[in-house]
């Protein structure tokens, strides 16, 4: 099993113009390509485990990609029922958005990931997807996969979610666009709005309002998508991180997407003491920009509002907190327990193992800053909780293991965080 070690890191002043594209917009540009009626170009797509098998699913649906390594062009005349099982890795959102994709195509389909992504729960959007006439059928009734779908016509819908979840509402807005009248879907906190933004883009009928958003579902094929893919803010978080904890460091992230449903952990990391500022460059389907951060001191905060919009970052996040001064908390962030790993539960052992102090809750968790001291600890294959402890290390040093996980999203991390720190890393 893969382990690295990593050493305390001393101050630093860098750019890096090369952090991952992000990830949850490269797997809409791959789906969404399927609805168009011309050929869409995607440039800078995350070449990472979890996007890269969205690719290839897409393929296997009939659609003709041509990739220079730079540009993937996309063109497709309908999606084709598949000779493969379509194979999403390690990816929820790959799942849940094909779910919506294909529960209305003409054929039949098999969706499967590896063991962590069989294990999560796929109710969350077949149920829903069942109650408009899509036909799913997979282990525990439909709720984990492998999931098997039989396209067939989907009824127009007034949804209600009581989950915050982009991955869902993604799912219901692709079955609205083929429902046979105009659906909505509300949320009870808005979620991050790629779905939305992109496909208005492409010349999609959707309209929101406030936490409803309205879909008149396709009478033609979309225009095609031309988009440079931003870079990752929830992997840039990483690095803003790293800095808000080394003293004398200071770092420029550039190119990220500042679309306010995906920054909201370097606001919190801003109200922990850290120097933060938003420099806007670009606004294409979403505003684009560099976001300078700069060590300061630290000190605890609760956070209890917007869990969405930083769930992806409380693993790193929680780094940051065992360096604050204070009792950091965590509240109504049940959701963490069913992503890549329990999550409440990979940081605090994690945290724990380090030797700070944490409490435990079903719905959070918190920590009381302290000294973090090195320790060996696992990232029971989870990309994020691998990446947030090897961080940890720059302030005591550290061993973690099972790294695999981490081409998953940000294939080119150890190639930065050797520009900080000196790296180990044992395949
Ligand atoms: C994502 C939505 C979020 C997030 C995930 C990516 C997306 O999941 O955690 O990493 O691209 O839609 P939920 O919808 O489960 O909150």
């Amino acid at each position: 099993m893969s382990n690295v070690k990593v050493d305390v890191a001393q101050g630093f002043s860098l750019s890096i113009a090369t952090i991952a594209p992000d990830k949850s917009i490269s797997h809409r540009s791959v789906m969404f390509s399927m609805l168009a009626n011309g050929t869409s170009e995607i440039k800078n797509f995350l070449r990472a485990e979890d996007t890269l098998n969205s690719l290839k699913i897409v393929k296997n649906l009939g659609a003709k990609v041509y990739d220079d390594g730079e540009t993937i062009k996309i063109s497709s005349d309908g999606i084709k029922e598949p000779f493969e099982i379509l194979d999403c890795g390690n990816s929820g959102t790959g799942m849940r958005l094909f779910c919506g994709l294909l529960s209305s195509a003409k054929g039949h389909f098999v969706l499967t990931g590896d063991k962590y992504l069989r294990s999560r729960p796929m109710k969350r959007v077949t149920m829903p997807l069942r109650d408009i006439g899509a036909i799913f059928d997979g282990r525990d009734d439909a709720n984990l996969a492998p999931l098997s779908i039989r396209g067939s016509s989907l009824k127009a819908f007034n949804y209600q979610s009581k989950i915050a979840s982009a991955q869902v509402k993604s799912c219901m807005i692709l079955a609205a666009l083929r429902a046979d009248g105009v659906c909505t879907y509300t949320e009870p906190e808005l979620s991050r709005d790629h779905t939305e933004r992109m496909l208005k883009g492409m010349g999609a009928d959707i309209k929101v309002d406030g936490l409803k958003t309205t879909i008149t579902p396709m009478k033609q094929l979309l225009s095609p998508l031309n988009i440079r893919i931003p870079a990752d803010p929830s992997s840039a978080f990483f690095f803003a991180v790293a800095t808000a904890i080394t003293p004398d460091a200071k770092i420029v992230l550039e190119g990220v997407t500042l679309n306010e449903t995906r920054i909201e952990a370097f606001k919190a990391l801003e109200r922990m003491g850290a120097i933060i500022r938003y420099e806007l460059t670009d606004d294409k389907y979403e505003p684009i920009g560099n976001i300078h951060v700069e060590y300061a001191p630290l000190r605890a905060i609760t956070i209890e509002d917007n869990i969405s919009w930083l769930i992806d970052e409380l693993p790193a996040l929680s780094i940051a907190f065992a360096c604050a001064d204070g009792v950091s908390v965590v509240k109504n962030a049940e959701e963490l327990r069913v992503k890549e790993s329990d999550r409440i539960s990979t940081v605090v052992d994690g945290l724990n193992a380090c030797g700070i102090t944490t409490t435990e809750y079903q719905d959070g968790y918190t920590v009381t800053g302290g000294i973090l001291k090195s320790a060996i600890v696992d990232s029971d294959g989870d990309h994020r909780i691998a990446m947030s402890f090897i961080i940890a290390g720059l302030r005591c040093g550290m061993q973690v293991t099972d790294l695999d996980c981490i081409n998953t999203s940000f294939p080119n991390f150890f190639e930065l965080l050797q520009k900080i720190t000196k790296v180990e890393l044992n395949k």
